[in-house]
């Protein structure tokens, strides 16, 4: 069996470089694992107390490896890193195009091509690419084209090796994947990134396939996970009409083996970096390589998941109606422990709880309220609460919009005098106990439940 890798450089310091390379780091402390990003303020926050990415048990392990086999490097530095590396991955992001072809759908590799050009410049030998980030099928053939110009004599192969970790918990995830993917076309430089893996991977658990395939995987197990939830939320609308309660509905339809309980929460919509960017993705290719059929079936999934949070924010400016009034939002990140809040449906939902006219005040434990404003495009209207009691008091209307712990546990009966009367909670991600608030004598309006006030 060969020997391990020695140097891995990883390009992109974000939600996934980041915390995959702090495990690598953690569990291979044989391998030197450098990771670089051009926005030195994150580099300088990796290199700090104050870490650019909640999760959960992240702290600890980069304070294991940090300085010892785990770096965070600027450009400049990074960049002679390059020379010696056996490993590069790219780890940047792929959002999607918002002008040329494909603009609104196709990915924009422009991040991507850019990496390639770096390690082009920069690499010296033979060195094997990695694929870390999701890319549209047949990706690689960018990035080899890009390679092949490098003006020192190297030598490349290209692996696609896409992360499947989720936010919240990505230490889990990495630690102990369902399954490590990964796509080449000879087995040499399989070989060489599975033994990194195995080091705390079991063997069966590491799946080759050929390059195309693992490109096109990734973007299918996404699109597979965002339909189950765009599933399950078009039946919600069904269950408030009808008095079936989705839950209900979900543990049944959970229960078959071959369906199986996860991901079958109904909610205010699936958000993320990644859902809707890659579905479009998808959608994109179904469409260039000739299957429209194929594209109208996957956008689907994306219009009932807009529709699912225009219908949420519907409820409650109908409610409200005239009288206007301040709404308590609890919850801004696309889901609970992460701070992340790319296409959550906080976005869509306070913007047209604004243009209502309503007043918005917000509450999350993690959330930068001002760079979500920024990335949201609201000017104004909004404004931050820094507590539970302090987001509730005074407020016609209470919007849960993220699944954090800490709602569920909140005191609705020492609540319920601070509220304007005849509030009612809207539930969007049924984490509230009805029993409790029906106690406390007020009102609730959850996903999937019909409305019995
Ligand atoms: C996802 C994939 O799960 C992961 O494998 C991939 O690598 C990246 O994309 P992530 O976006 O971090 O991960 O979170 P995920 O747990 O998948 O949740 C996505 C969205 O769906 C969240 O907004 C979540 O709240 C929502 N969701 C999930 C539901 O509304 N109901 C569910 O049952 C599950
Ligand atoms: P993801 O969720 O996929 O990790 P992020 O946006 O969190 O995406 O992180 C991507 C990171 O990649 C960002 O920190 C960004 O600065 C970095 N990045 C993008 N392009 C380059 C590049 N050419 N060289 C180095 N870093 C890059």
């Amino acid at each position: 069996m060969k020997p391990l890798p020695k140097k891995i450089v990883c390009i992109g310091a974000g939600y996934v470089g980041g915390p995959t390379m702090a495990v690598i780091a953690d569990r291979c402390p044989a391998i030197e694992v450098t990771v670089v990003d051009l926005n030195a303020a994150r580099i300088a926050a990796w290199n700090s107390a104050q870490l650019p990415v909640y999760e959960p048990g992240l702290d600890a392990v980069v304070q294991r490896a940090r300085g010892r086999n785990l770096f965070f490097l600027g450009q400049t530095e990074g960049a002679k890193k390059l020379a010696d590396a056996d490993l590069i991955f790219i780890s940047v992001n792929t959002p999607t195009k918002t002008e040329g072809e494909g603009a609104g759908k196709a990915s924009d590799l422009r991040y991507v091509e850019s990496c390639a050009q770096f390690i082009a410049e920069h690499a010296r030998g033979h060195t094997i690419v990695v694929e870390k980030s999701t890319m549209p099928v047949r990706a690689a053939d960018t990035i080899k084209r890009i390679l092949a110009q490098n003006p020192h004599g190297g030598t490349f192969e290209v692996l696609s090796n896409p992360e499947f970790l989720a936010e919240g918990t990505a230490i889990r995830d990495l630690e102990s994947p369902d399954r490590v993917l990964i796509g080449g076309e000879r087995p040499e430089p399989i070989e060489v990134l599975a033994s990194v893996y195995r080091q705390w991977v079991p063997a069966e658990r590491i799946i080759t396939t050929g390059l195309w395939s693992a490109e096109l995987a990734k973007l299918a197990a996404n699109a597979f996970l965002a339909q189950r939830v765009s599933s399950i939320n078009a039946l919600s609308a069904l269950c408030e009409v009808t008095g079936a309660q989705v839950d209900e509905v979900a543990r049944v339809v959970g229960s078959d083996s071959r369906i199986g309980p996860k991901f079958l929460k109904a909610s205010v919509g699936f958000g993320g970096s990644c859902f809707k960017k890659d579905i479009l993705s998808l959608v994109y290719l179904c469409e260039f390589h000739g299957v429209p059929e194929a594209a109208a079936y996957w956008q689907q999934v994306i219009d009932l998941n807009e529709w699912q949070k225009r219908r949420f924010a519907d409820k409650i400016i109908r409610q409200l109606g005239a009288k206007k009034g301040k709404v308590a939002v609890l919850g801004l990140a696309f889901k609970k422990d992460t701070n992340d809040f790319r296409e959550s449906a906080a976005i869509d939902i306070c913007r047209q709880l604004l243009a209502a006219g309503l007043e918005v005040v917000t509450y999350d434990p993690q959330v930068d309220f001002a760079a979500f404003c920024q990335a949201a495009g609201i000017a104004k209207g909004m404004r931050p609460a820094h507590a539970i009691q302090e987001v509730l008091s005074g407020a016609s209307a209470v919007a849960v919009l993220t699944e954090w712990d800490e709602f569920r546990s909140i005191d609705w009966a020492a609540v319920a005098p601070k509220l304007t009367p005849g509030t009612v909670i809207y539930d969007g991600r049924n984490v509230i106990d009805l029993q409790i608030i029906q106690k406390a004598g007020m009102q609730i309006n959850s996903v999937g439940v019909q409305n019995i006030n």
